[in-house]
């Protein structure tokens, strides 16, 4: 079993989502899975810049076979794809931004959801081609996204789609309302461990 673990906690050691991706990890390495790091706080996507996305676009949707520069500007969103291709799992940690992903995790994504390669059109709809994989969010938040203020979270929802449009199967883990309930920060993180454990039993 081979699990990806890719971490935006820009915080490091003070990061409360820290916490809970290195719990998953010690999960993860106690079921005997190899584990790799990807830190997207060192390791910054590239973004789709207009050259890049010509590229990607000449070689991901027209076909064309792409050499020298051309291919060059697309080598780091390969091999960020290549090392997700090669994962049974893929555990994704990182805090709430402004009600969203991090810009650093949003590249990410733009850079592996590749056409052809981790999904594709086929008999005229969308597949996913990394059915039978793996996926656990980990993330924490500020404010709880409950009830009336459900759409609010367009963090975890939007990861749940970038992913199952992939093809996984993908569970998420909130510490959520951790600076809107401070005295409960410690109960929280227990929680969400907790409920990693949970996952990681019919995961792994
Ligand atoms: C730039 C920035 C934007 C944030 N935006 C939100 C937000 O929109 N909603 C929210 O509930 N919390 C927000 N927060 C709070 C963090 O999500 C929260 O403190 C989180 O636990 C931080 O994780 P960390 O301890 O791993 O760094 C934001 C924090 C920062 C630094």
């Amino acid at each position: 079993m081979k699990a990806l673990i890719v971490s935006y906690c820009p915080r490091g050691e003070r990061s409360r989502t820290k916490q809970l991706v290195d719990y998953a990890a010690g999960v993860l390495k106690s079921k005997k899975a190899s584990v790799e790091v990807l830190d997207l706080a060192k390791e910054v996507p590239d973004f789709l810049l207009p050259d890049r996305l010509a590229s990607y676009y000449r070689r991901n949707y027209m076909g064309e076979k792409l050499a020298g520069k051309d291919l060059a500007q697309l080598k780091k969103m390969d091999q960020m794809t290549d090392q997700l291709m090669k994962a049974d799992i893929v555990v994704i940690g990182y805090p709430m931004y402004n009600f969203s992903q991090p810009a650093v995790v949003k590249g990410w994504f733009d850079s592996v959801m590749q056409k052809g390669k981790t999904w594709d059109f086929a008999q005229g709809g969308y597949a996913g081609l990394m059915k039978g994989r793996k996926a656990l969010v980990l993330s924490t938040s500020g404010g709880a996204y409950e009830g009336d203020l459900a759409s609010m979270d367009h963090s975890i929802s939007l990861s749940k789609l970038h992913l199952s449009f992939m093809g996984y199967t993908v569970e998420a883990v909130t510490g959520a309302g951790i600076n809107r309930y401070p005295e409960r920060e410690q109960d929280i993180l227990g929680a969400a461990k907790a409920q990693i454990m949970e996952i990681m039993a019919r995961f792994v």
